[in-house]
């Protein structure tokens, strides 16, 4: 059998080994002039942002970019705390609460001055592209900033409260809710072994989620949150009459941001009204913002961070990436902060029905 000759240049030949580099290096190559991401967590910390730091870092050097980790937030970003990440810097992170980026509420960064200073530190590290996880203020932060100067950012939900637009979750919300829902099972094996009233307040600054999902996990008999005013007198009333049933078991589960001012103002109220009535408050407080991140929060971090970089590399900016009825999808960052999210119609009804 005669075997075939061919004539390779040594054009042809250099041409094939540099296409074969990026295979063998493992690396892709893309069509974006981006290059060094920075991405920083801001706020307050929630569950689940080490796995969306992980997820972020990873696909970056996948794609053949090199992530640059600012610690503390815009703070961090101001004082040029920013340094480069390899993919050892997440192992052992997907499990883990808090962030090992850190994080810092900045007043600094809501000053021109320190805008001008984070720009600068930017420039000085040669990022070109951003990936902030942080909520409400963090995504406020970022509409001035990005007004001012210009350079793309792809941002994630990140925070036990829920409150963002364009997501149907955010970041730790799932991981806040369950460690509440654990919380107040617990109560509830007291407070039926007294006939007690517990009043529980979680957290979420002015927004009612956490208080409102938790309170139906746990059959609360009433739930008391920012987005629904109710009066006083027919609490009061409900009240009588589970003591009129002998139903005196109840748990009362309020959002701090509620209209009565958190759970120890509203045991003070009911105290006054209702004569001889026992109640005791919990405030549950930061430990609903630890521990480690539910399923849930992991997948959603793990597809959100790798999102983000495939948006900035596909040319996207000053979007929040977000998942609605199960899909990825991108709102612009003023439209995040714009309006106070909604409740899905069922869960309000369903409250009405099921605390009787
Ligand atoms: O935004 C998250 C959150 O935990 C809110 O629910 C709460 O009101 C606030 O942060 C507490 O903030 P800090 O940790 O700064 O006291």
């Amino acid at each position: 059998m005669q075997s075939e000759i061919f004539e390779v240049s040594a054009v042809d030949f250099l041409n094939y080994e540099y296409k074969k580099l990026p295979l063998l290096l493992n690396i892709q190559y893309h069509m974006s002039n981006i290059q060094r991401i920075g991405l920083m967590t801001s706020g307050g910390d929630s569950p689940g942002m080490n796995a969306a730091i992980r997820a972020i870092v990873r696909t970056a050097i996948y794609e053949g970019l090199q992530p640059f980790g600012i610690y503390r937030g815009y703070q961090g970003m101001i004082e040029g705390q920013i340094k480069a990440l390899q993919t050892t810097d997440v192992s052992n992170t997907i499990h883990r609460g808090g962030t090992i980026l850190k994080t810092a509420r900045s007043k600094e960064f809501m000053t021109e001055e320190g805008m001008k200073k984070a720009y600068e530190q930017l420039k000085k590290h040669d990022i070109d592209a951003l990936v902030m996880i942080g909520g409400d203020g963090t995504f406020r932060g970022a509409v001035e900033f990005f007004k001012r100067f210009d350079i793309p950012a792809i941002g994630l939900p990140g925070t036990i409260d829920n409150d963002l637009n364009g997501t149907d979750f955010t970041i730790g919300f799932d991981t806040a809710v369950n460690t509440a829902i654990q919380a107040i099972d617990k109560i509830r094996d007291t407070a039926d072994s007294h006939d007690r009233v517990f009043i529980v307040e979680v957290m979420g600054r002015d927004a009612g989620y956490i208080a409102l999902y938790s309170g139906i996990a746990c059959g609360a008999e009433h739930i008391f949150i920012p987005e629904k005013a109710e009066s006083l007198d027919m609490i009061i009333d409900h009240i009588q009459d589970d003591q009129l049933r002998k139903k005196l078991t109840n748990i009362i589960v309020v959002a701090e941001g509620d209209e009565f001012g958190g759970a120890q103002e509203l045991s003070r109220l009911l105290l006054t009204k209702i004569p001889g009535l026992e109640t005791r408050v919990t405030i549950l407080g930061h430990v609903q913002r630890g521990g480690a991140p539910t399923c849930n929060d992991r997948l959603l971090s793990s597809r959100l961070g790798y999102a983000a970089v495939q948006a900035l590399l596909a040319g996207k900016k000053n979007e929040m990436a977000g998942l609605i009825n199960g899909e990825i999808c991108f709102t612009p960052f003023d439209q995040c902060v714009k309006t106070r999210k909604p409740f899905p119609d069922d869960m309000m009804k369903i409250v009405d029905v099921l605390t009787k």
